[in-house]
């Protein structure tokens, strides 16, 4: 379209437009947001609402389409939901007053991360942007949620943490320099976010770290840990940038970057924290069946908040974890106490967004009324902590109880205020005197008529002279036609019905401007005082998030406390050494299915002297996966703070919890079931440490059973024998040929969940016993399944063939053997000439001088060798 056949607004549009390219430019027309062009054909799909065109009549029409302004949060949420990206261009100025064309602006960019529409921000997550930046070899990662304002700052050693860490996070954008997209391409290709490339100079460390000073008015940045220029100065600073750049301006509530180390925190993989169901089920995905919907007792947005983010970062800190636990541990047992701050807790809201939106100007009257709600209760909490005996809970006493904050509101706001400011009837009767007389002005209008009627019925005689109102004369004085004679000169004629006439009258006319004009006097006065009020709040957004952080940690302990007093959990010991002692351990989630079978609990040590290796062997569905992922669960419960399932917990301090559990469905991925199976295994021989705990289900299983077995057993033997002693380990296999490596490892140890035969069936006792399994009832199994008798009878023969070849004729399994090294270029090539039993015979012929031997001892010796290993 050639630019000077362009009306005036729609180059007001394209100047607009050109600033945004990349976003969908939602502009203000009326009572709608109308989107143009491509922009317009694309939303039109994603928005399924009509596409039409301006100026169909003309040869090159435009595609348009959009929906009523009222309307605009449902349809903004789904352009963002879409991936779009969306620029709200607004209305600068009253069209009634304006002169020519009304100014208008783009007043916020929304994207996928960064927007605060309620329809897709969940209560009980944060909903995070993150930037990533390198400086040198420095690499950081910050993390923002516009909703609550948290920035978390962190530098993950080396690039796999950080992609680690960015999973733990799950942010909905992740920003990158674009220089860095080359280098990061294969990276983000594969992790599956919405990547934003931001502009070079909002990366610069110059520019990153003076943004930071101004929003946080320091004067240096080493009050936050970190210091100029370096690589958390440029994730933080990058974030303030984009935010600022988006928003046009600085939002208030923005907290201080809070650092912290991941050294502090158990790394817990993106596997690991799918086949553990920590927070998925592997089912259907859903948070049914997960850990933290178990522990997840939590009354307010803060609390699920924090209980989320404690789950997903067990700690490392024992010093840390003791005050968590001694927190719990003193709401368990007071039922009381623990009952009352629950029910306080119920009716506080989401103070952390609310205190988002007043900063963000979208705070509406009804979310003040509820931050008042809110406060109210806070006094009622912090008073019945007091008493309460533990160091943590302490300081959340000490919260600010926000009584001025509800005092404030409540003095302003009327109890049940209208969603919309426009509405007026939102400020409390008696607070100004302006605004108390304009309403009694537009109140007392009935009355005023009624008088009026009166007075002029008997000024004219006519008995039957009524005032009415309508939209298009306003106030009017209807007489009959029968009563025309004795309408005065002063009354001005302005409709003619079938039997009466219609007036207006000097009086009614001033009437009328004096209500009219405070009407919309009382909405302008209502919301300058809004206006004041939120600038009061403001002041003060620093110590309401403070306070609802203390009220998501309090959240947190009770609903640990909750869950372990509901359901019978121990006060865990959690310490440095490296036994982990557990009795009478039960799975926390699978305890409370509704089953006809009750839970049987079991015990596990594992430590690094004794042992370390754990083969847990038992026919399907014995419950070895089970028993090996309980331990797992009742580790990360201690270590967050909380109580476990079991008699007794000693926990030795785990840093890192590996997983290799089933074949999970990665095909989505172009990736081999075997292909994920030995990946999973080789990050698990390159990085576990001693500290860590290792859960290996049925490893092998992916490829032939020889392939399958050996890859078991020297997975297993790499663990043991590493010089550094290796991880505590757990091995779940139904290759049973594994139970003979304790003969030759000595901290490897046996243990099988116990079954018992009865009248041709297994009964599964759940129970876990030393020893290996005898029998894998694969065969047995096989049977009741239908195979032919035939086939059953023959497999039982060749299973028999197999087992009689496991040991040597020294009692060690031949599986274990290994291959001696090389003497001597020439010598003999024993493994091959003689087999195993060979070996030794080698040794002793090596030993052997002929020249010494007389002949008979020469008959003697060899007729001895050919007893021995013929
Ligand atoms: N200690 C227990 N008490 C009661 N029921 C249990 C116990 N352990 C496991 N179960 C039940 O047994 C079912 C099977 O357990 P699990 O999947 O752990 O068996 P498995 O030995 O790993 O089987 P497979 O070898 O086929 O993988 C579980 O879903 C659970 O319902
Ligand atoms: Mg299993």
């Amino acid at each position: 379209m050639i630019e000077s056949n362009l009306t005036p607004m729609m180059r007001q549009y394209r100047e607009n437009k050109e600033r945004h390219p990349d976003a969908i430019l939602l502009f203000r027309m009326g009572d709608f947001y109308e989107m143009f062009f491509d922009d317009a054909i694309k939303a039109s799909k994603i928005l399924e609402i009509a596409l039409t065109s301006r100026d169909k009549n003309k040869e090159e029409s435009v595609p348009m389409c959009g929906f009523p302004h009222h309307a605009a949060s449902g349809y903004i949420s789904r352009l963002l939901a879409s991936g779009e990206r969306v620029a709200v261009c607004d209305q600068m100025e009253d069209p009634r007053k304006a002169k020519g064309i009304v100014r208008r602006e783009v007043t916020r960019v929304l994207t996928p991360g960064l927007h605060e529409e309620s329809e897709i921000l969940k209560a009980d997550e944060h909903h995070f942007v993150v930037a990533l930046a390198f400086q040198g070899k420095d690499l950081a990662l910050a993390a923002f949620d516009l909703s609550t304002g948290d920035l978390l700052v962190t530098e993950p050693p080396g690039t796999a943490l950080a992609l680690q860490e960015l999973q733990r996070l799950d942010p909905k954008e992740v920003l990158v320099a674009e220089r860095q997209a080359e280098t990061l391409q294969a990276f983000l290709d594969s992790s599956q976010f919405y990547v934003h490339f931001v502009e070079e100079w909002m990366t610069e460390p110059r520019s990153c770290s003076d943004v930071l000073r101004q929003q946080y008015e320091v004067q240096n940045l080493e009050g936050f840990g970190f210091s100029d220029d370096s690589a958390p100065a440029v994730a933080a600073g990058t974030i303030i940038n984009y935010v600022r750049q988006t928003r046009y301006e600085a939002p208030i509530h923005l907290k201080p970057p809070r650092v912290y180390h991941l050294g502090n925190y158990m790394v817990l993989d993106r596997s690991t924290t799918r086949n553990l169901e920590i927070f998925t089920n592997l089912k259907d995905g859903g948070t049914s069946g997960t850990l933290l919907k178990l522990l997840d007792r939590t009354l307010t947005a803060m609390g699920a908040r924090t209980i989320r983010s404690w789950t997903a970062y067990p700690l490392l800190d024992l010093r840390e974890i003791h005050r968590r636990i001694d927190a719990v541990s003193a709401f368990v047992d007071s039922t009381i106490t623990r009952g009352e701050l629950r029910d306080a807790l119920k009716g506080i809201g989401d103070l952390e967004r609310i205190a988002g939106k007043i900063s963000l100007r979208s705070a509406n009257p009804r979310d003040l009324v509820y931050l008042r709600n809110s406060c109210e209760k806070i006094p009622v909490v912090l008073k019945l902590l007091s008493g309460v005996e533990s160091e943590l809970v302490g300081e959340l006493r000490n919260a600010d109880d926000l009584s001025y904050v509800a005092h404030a509101i409540a003095s302003v706001l009327v109890d049940a205020p209208p969603v919309s400011l426009k509405d007026g009837g939102l400020i409390r009767d008696g607070y100004n005197q302006e605004l108390d007389e304009l309403r009694s002005i537009s109140h007392k209008g009935k009355e005023w008529i009624a008088a009026i009627e009166a007075r002029e019925k008997e000024e004219t005689g006519i008995p039957n002279l009524k005032v009415g109102y309508n939209r298009v004369f306003g106030y009017y004085i209807e007489v009959t036609k029968s009563y025309q004679s004795k309408v005065p000169a002063s009354y001005i004629r302005k409709q003619t019905l079938a039997n009466a006439e219609r007036y207006i009258t000097d009086d009614l006319k001033e009437y009328e401007n004096k209500v009219l004009n405070a009407q919309e006097r009382i909405v302008e006065i209502e919301e300058e005082i809004f206006n004041l009020l939120r600038t009061r709040l403001l002041e003060v957004i620093g110590r309401i998030q403070a306070t609802a952080s203390a009220i998501g940690t309090l959240d947190a302990i009770l609903s640990l406390a909750e869950t372990a007093a509901v359901r019978g959990y121990v006060r865990p010991t959690v310490h440095e050494g490296d036994e982990i002692k557990i009795l009478d351990g039960r799975h926390p989630v699978v305890e409370t299915f509704d089953s006809r079978e009750t839970y049987v609990p079991n015990d596990v040590i594992l430590n690094r002297t004794s042992d370390q290796i754990l083969i847990i062997t038992g026919p399907n569905m014995a419950g070895k996966s089970t028993y090996m992922r309980q331990t797992a669960l009742i580790v990360i419960m201690g270590q967050m703070g909380g109580f476990v399932p079991a008699s007794e917990a000693q926990i030795g301090l785990v840093d890192r919890i590996f997983t290799r559990i089933g074949a999970a469905d990665y095909l989505a991925y172009g990736q081999s079931t075997f292909m994920v199976e030995m990946n999973e295994t080789a990050d698990i021989l390159h990085n576990a440490s001693v500290r860590s705990l290792v859960l290996l289900d049925e490893v092998g299983r992916g490829t032939s059973t020889f392939d399958g077995l050996s890859i078991a057993w020297a997975v297993t033997e790499y663990l043991h024998d590493r010089a550094d002693g290796g991880p505590r380990t757990l091995f779940a296999t139904h290759y049973h040929e594994l139970v003979d490596i304790p003969l030759v490892k000595e901290r490897v140890r046996n243990f099988n969940i116990a079954v018992k035969e009865w009248k041709d069936r297994i009964v599964f006792l759940r129970k876990i016993v030393p020893g290996g399994c005898s029998r894998s009832y694969g065969i047995q199994v096989a049977k009741l399944a239908g195979i032919p008798d035939a086939v059953v009878g023959r497999a039982q023969e060749i299973l028999s063939n197999l087992e009689k070849e496991e040991l040597d004729p020294g009692g060690r399994p031949r599986i274990s053997r290994k291959r001696e090294p090389k003497k001597k270029a020439n010598g003999p090539r024993q493994g091959e000439l003689f087999g195993y039993a060979g070996d030794d015979l080698i040794r002793e012929l090596e030993k052997l001088d002929p020249n010494t031997l007389t002949p008979l001892q020469a008959l003697t010796l060899l007729s001895d060798w050919k007893s021995r290993y013929s």
